[in-house]
């Protein structure tokens, strides 16, 4: 009886052995598939937020350091990307964080000449509502577009506002709350810029690790 018991205590914990190296294998190979997934749509979403004969470097190798900003939406270390052209910089992109979604945190990418305009606007990672609040993403609609070349000389600090607060950017019929978010996002990113375009224009452009 004594014996049974043991051999059943046995198998139960080689099954669980097995079970347990299963799922931490699966953990790490898919944690490895999210990053490389994650770096191509870092990737796209750059390409995407420049013209290509705007720059000529590798942009994902040109990250630096950007320190947590309010103005950012940022409570940790981010990173930046400057678009170069013949070694002058024409651009910086910027991660930032909307913290007052309908559901939570929008995570964007803003690209800004240095000039102070808007060179593109994504939304990188959102959880809006399907058919409401997601409309800032490119995939369903063209809004976030509206963006591109403005700046905070072609709009005064009112006109930074959806329409409904009295302002130049449309809302969705039925949502406000999300392109509020991100319309408040984009100009914080330029006053953010305004205040640290000369610090940026300076820095050297080394590669970070990646863990950073
Ligand atoms: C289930 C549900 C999901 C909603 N999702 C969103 C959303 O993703 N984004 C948003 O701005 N508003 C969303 N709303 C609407 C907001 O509650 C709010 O009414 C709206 O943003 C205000 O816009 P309005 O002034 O144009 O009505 C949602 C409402 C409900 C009931």
């Amino acid at each position: 009886m004594n014996r049974q018991v043991l051999i059943t205590a046995l198998v139960l914990t080689l099954f669980a052995a097995i079970g347990g190296g299963l799922v931490s294998y699966t953990e790490q190979s898919t944690a490895s598939q999210i990053r490389v997934n994650d770096k191509m749509m870092l990737l796209h979403s750059l390409k995407s937020l420049l013209p290509a004969q705007r720059y000529d470097n590798d942009l994902a190798s040109s990250a630096i350091s950007i320190a947590p900003h309010q103005l950012l939406g940022t409570t940790k270390t981010s990173r930046a990307y400057s678009a170069t052209k013949n070694t002058d910089t024409v651009a910086f992109i910027f991660n930032v964080i909307a913290n007052n979604g309908y559901n939570g945190k929008i995570y964007l990418l803003i690209g800004v000449y240095t000039d102070g305009s808007i060179a593109g606007v994504r939304v990188v990672r959102h959880k809006e509502t399907p058919g409401l609040g997601d409309a800032i993403d490119e995939n369903r609609s063209s809004w976030i577009l509206n963006f591109n070349q403005h700046s905070l000389s072609s709009l005064t600090e009112k006109q930074w506002k959806v329409k409904r607060d009295g302002g130049y950017f449309d809302q969705f019929t039925g949502a406000t709350i999300t392109p509020r978010a991100v319309v408040n996002a984009v100009h914080n990113t330029l006053l953010y810029y305004q205040q640290h375009k000369a610090v940026l224009l300076q820095a050297t452009t080394k590669p970070v690790s990646p863990k950073e």
